[in-house]
């Protein structure tokens, strides 16, 4: 009865069996096709801002953000705002860290809404593309030898863009840490017709990824994170860094 580390051995060994599951996992992709005709993702707040995510992606984050204490967090695309302050309220209470949020769009209200919290002085926000090379400067003045960095890329999802933003951004996340390739789910659905993109399958953060991954041997996927997600925006895309 409550045997914790028995408890982790079986969530584990269940949550990598599911992943292998094809009618759970096909289960759980329409799910996510079919509830974002009403913009499910949309229906989520964290301390009451907007975040953009699944409730499974949210979760996984928070996990590995208590896990891996990382002293800088780097997203880019922000939209409301409730992904930063996320990240920025666990940090808050691990009692160490910043955030650097980067999004192309910064209205001054959203900034407001960002800053209104105790602990927005961990929040740094920029606005810009997320590959400006005067962005990239900004972001690289703030990390400091021996910190740890985490990664989150959630702003143009398109191949090009994502994957400029890999070889930009990939370089940063130190061993230990993770990077976070967001809407990897675009190369395993139809094309969105009830919210028009320029991505799609063939040509998205998935693709993107696994381009970068051929270039480089840093990273790996996690198939236990992977694996529990199932009802998610980033299947597969929760990558260890490993070197
Ligand atoms: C999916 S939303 C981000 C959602 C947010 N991370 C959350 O979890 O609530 C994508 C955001 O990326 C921004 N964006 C689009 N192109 C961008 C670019 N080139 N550089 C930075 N941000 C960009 C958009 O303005 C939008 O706010």
């Amino acid at each position: 009865m409550f045997d914790r580390k028995q408890f982790e051995i079986d969530k584990r060994s269940n949550a990598v069996a599911q992943n292998k599951d094809e009618g759970l996992r096909k289960l759980a992709l329409d799910f996510v096709v079919q509830s974002d005709r009403y913009h499910y993702a949309y229906q989520w707040t964290w301390l009451g801002l907007p975040i953009v995510q699944l409730p499974a992606d949210i979760l996984a984050t928070q996990e590995l953000i208590w896990d891996a204490k990382p002293d800088l967090i780097i997203e880019t695309g922000i939209a409301w705002g409730g992904s930063i302050v996320m990240y920025a309220s666990l940090l808050e209470l691990l009692g160490n860290g910043e955030v650097i949020g980067i999004d192309r769009v910064l209205p001054q209200h959203n900034r407001e809404a960002m800053e209104q919290y105790s602990f927005s002085q961990r929040i740094t926000l920029l606005e810009g593309s997320s590959t400006d090379p005067a962005i990239i400067d900004v972001v690289k003045a703030k990390i400091k030898p021996g910190m740890k960095v985490m990664v989150l890329l959630d702003s143009n999802h398109t191949h090009d863009h994502v994957l400029d933003e890999l070889r930009l951004y990939g370089p940063m996340v130190t061993p230990g840490q993770w990077l976070v390739v967001s809407d990897t789910i675009v190369e395993d659905i139809p094309p969105q017709t009830h919210r028009p993109r320029p991505w799609g399958p063939g040509n998205n953060p998935k693709t993107a990824m696994y381009e970068y991954l051929r270039e480089t041997d840093r990273f790996e996927e996690d198939e236990y994170i992977n694996g529990k997600l199932l009802m998610t925006f980033t299947p597969n895309g929760f990558l260890r860094c490993v070197k």
